[in-house]
């Protein structure tokens, strides 16, 4: 049975008491499924307090949405790989376009982040997409093209098999405007191409997941559409019951 992956990105929302509860009110309602993961993505200030949460819960996986690409050091104001790894987090978002389009982090951030997170044991989800005016100007396939090769090729083909991808056109998110599944299908079908480019057959094995206004209403028909392994999901990941709803669905 194929594994889906559920991400939940909370992106600056949820202090420790709030996410607290949330995971209560969770794991009250969810119950283990083998062919799913669900990840959580809180702020860095919540993680602890989610890590404390699902501590009796293997299945519930928990993450970062940044790294500073080094491991220590006088960087005010960041967190590092080796860090958020000692404080519970297994995984870290890289390259979502609220870093590259608000904070302005580039491609060669994008590919030094990865490396750190292999090397802190982190489970780096690479986050690739187009802006509408790149779709606009049939850009789509060779912006994620770059975004793929510039932050995955320097990385050894067997260590990258543990990465995620996530798609993510920047049109879709916090917008309620959704690629459809076939928009999203065929950006896939490019990804894992040029994913067995960089990594060979060994590139298959990498899950690639949408993002951009998934909910409880679209996710089924989007998980359904080819080369679609699972997703990562922004604001109806807030509320506990529609996140629930999204993770338990057949
Ligand atoms: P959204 O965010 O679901 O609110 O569109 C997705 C994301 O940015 O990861």
């Amino acid at each position: 049975m194929p594994t889906l992956i559920f991400a939940a990105n909370w992106k600056m929302n949820q202090a420790p008491a709030a996410a607290t509860a949330f995971v209560r009110a969770f794991t009250d309602q969810y119950v283990r499924r083998q062919d799913r993961r669900v990840l959580f993505f809180p702020p860095a200030v919540s993680m602890y307090a989610v890590v404390q949460g699902l501590r009796d819960r293997s299945d519930l996986e928990v993450g970062v949405q940044n790294i500073h690409w080094e491991d220590q050091g006088a960087f005010t104001g960041e967190t590092s790989g080796p860090l958020a790894h000692a404080a519970g987090a297994r995984h870290v978002l890289v390259g979502h376009s609220e870093r590259r389009h608000l904070f302005g982090e580039t491609d060669e951030e994008t590919a030094k982040k990865i490396s750190s997170a292999f090397r802190a044991g982190l489970t780096p989800t690479l986050c690739v997409g187009e802006t509408l005016t790149q779709r606009e100007a049939g850009e789509t396939i060779a912006v994620v093209q770059r975004q793929l090769r510039a932050a995955l090729a320097g990385v050894a083909a067997p260590i990258l098999t543990s990465a995620i991808v996530a798609y993510e056109p920047v049109w879709a998110i916090g917008t309620g405007r959704t690629a459809t599944p076939a928009d999203a299908s065929e950006v896939h079908l490019a990804i894992r191409a040029e994913l067995r480019a960089i990594a060979g057959e060994l590139g298959a094995a990498i899950p690639i997941l949408y993002g951009g206004s998934v909910n409880r209403s679209n996710v089924q028909s989007l998980l359904a559409a080819p080369e679609v392994q699972g997703v990562l999901v922004g604001g109806a990941s807030l509320d506990a019951e529609q996140w629930c709803a999204i993770v338990g669905g057949s």
